[in-house]
């Protein structure tokens, strides 16, 4: 009733598509990763059978990659070295191939879009350029050239009508907003990317809906489309209060979303919750539980729910 496209959390990872024993069980595939879709393949069953439409998360990311994808002989040997720069070129380009081809191939026209690269900016990293350089092995290993072939693989195997965005956190924030829009603006040029996904987990109280407000403004001059990709907003402390005050915040950012799109000044063309229910939130930590949906753990709607959908009743305070 109340969603018609959805993301899989973990299962079109690389930690969830990589076939480590497949990998190793011949020479031949040491630039060729070879894929399995066995934890994938309920959700993409699921999705075509409901007549659902899924966004593809993610190829291309620092976190949730086994280390292994990146060392010689696909060791698993914690000291094992890394492989250069021209066979690590070649493992991504393959990985890439054989997951859309698969996706493409089994279930034509359903997965619209990709995020082809996830969280490649880290302003702490201080890098130039931003990039994330400490905990990713891909910027190591091939330098910040990854990204722009990344998204080249992706273009080249990607059936035509499949948009490729680059996501990513903190979007609002100045320093990495300039560094995202400097980075994609070099994607635009040649071609290379249809969009950009701001994941929006965000607090009960911050960042303002003014700065996310402004941030999308500056990203859709970029004139790519616009995916709000992860969205949750934090609150551990559970009141009645509390919970009103998330359903108006939820509803300060529909009504601008919604504005924002209207008006034409910003081609937002998704939104996406990182989760149904408040009990199978990533949030939610040992002993602090967190309450940042929609529906609560017996799928009843939330004051959230009814902020979402701009319900005249929830105020906008
Ligand atoms: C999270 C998942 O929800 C968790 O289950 C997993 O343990 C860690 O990753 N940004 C992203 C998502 O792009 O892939 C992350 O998902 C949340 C942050």
């Amino acid at each position: 009733e109340q969603f018609n496209s959805f993301t899989a959390g973990n299962e079109l990872k690389p930690d969830s598509l990589l076939d480590y024993n497949k990998c190793i069980s011949d020479p031949k595939y040491d630039d060729n990763p070879q894929v399995t879709f066995r934890n994938a393949e309920y959700l993409l069953d699921f999705a075509q059978e409901e007549g659902l439409s899924m966004r593809g998360h993610t190829l291309v990311w620092h976190s949730q990659t086994p280390r292994w994808f990146f060392t010689e002989g696909y060791s698993r040997d914690e000291n094992a070295p890394l492989v250069s720069k021209e066979l690590m070129l070649k493992r991504m380009e393959n990985y890439i191939k054989n997951v859309l081809e698969y996706i493409q191939s089994n279930y034509p026209g359903l997965v619209y879009a990709w995020d082809v690269v996830n969280e490649a900016i880290e302003v702490g990293d201080d890098m130039p350029g931003y990039y994330r350089s400490n905990e990713s092995y891909w910027y190591q290993i091939i330098g910040e050239e990854f990204l722009e072939k990344a998204f080249e693989y992706a273009r080249k195997y990607a059936d035509p009508e499949v948009r490729l965005f680059y996501n990513d956190y903190n979007t609002e924030q100045v320093t990495k907003m300039n560094a995202i829009i400097d980075m994609v603006e070099k994607l635009k040029a040649k071609d290379l990317i249809d969009g950009i996904g701001l994941q929006c987990h965000i607090g009960h109280n911050s960042p303002s809906i003014t700065d996310i407000e402004s941030s999308i403004r500056k990203y859709a001059e970029l004139g790519l489309e616009i995916q709000v990709t992860e969205l949750d907003m934090s609150l551990t402390d559970y009141t009645e209060e509390t919970l009103m005050k998330q359903a108006s915040r939820y509803k300060r950012l529909f009504l601008t979303l919604k504005y924002l799109k209207e008006k034409g000044f910003a081609n937002i063309t998704n939104v996406t919750f990182w989760g149904l229910s408040d009990d199978i939130s990533w949030l939610n930590k040992p002993g602090i539980p967190n309450y940042p949906l929609l529906f609560d753990q017996y799928l009843v709607q939330k004051p959230a729910f009814w902020g979402a959908i701009m319900h005249p009743d929830i105020p906008l305070n």
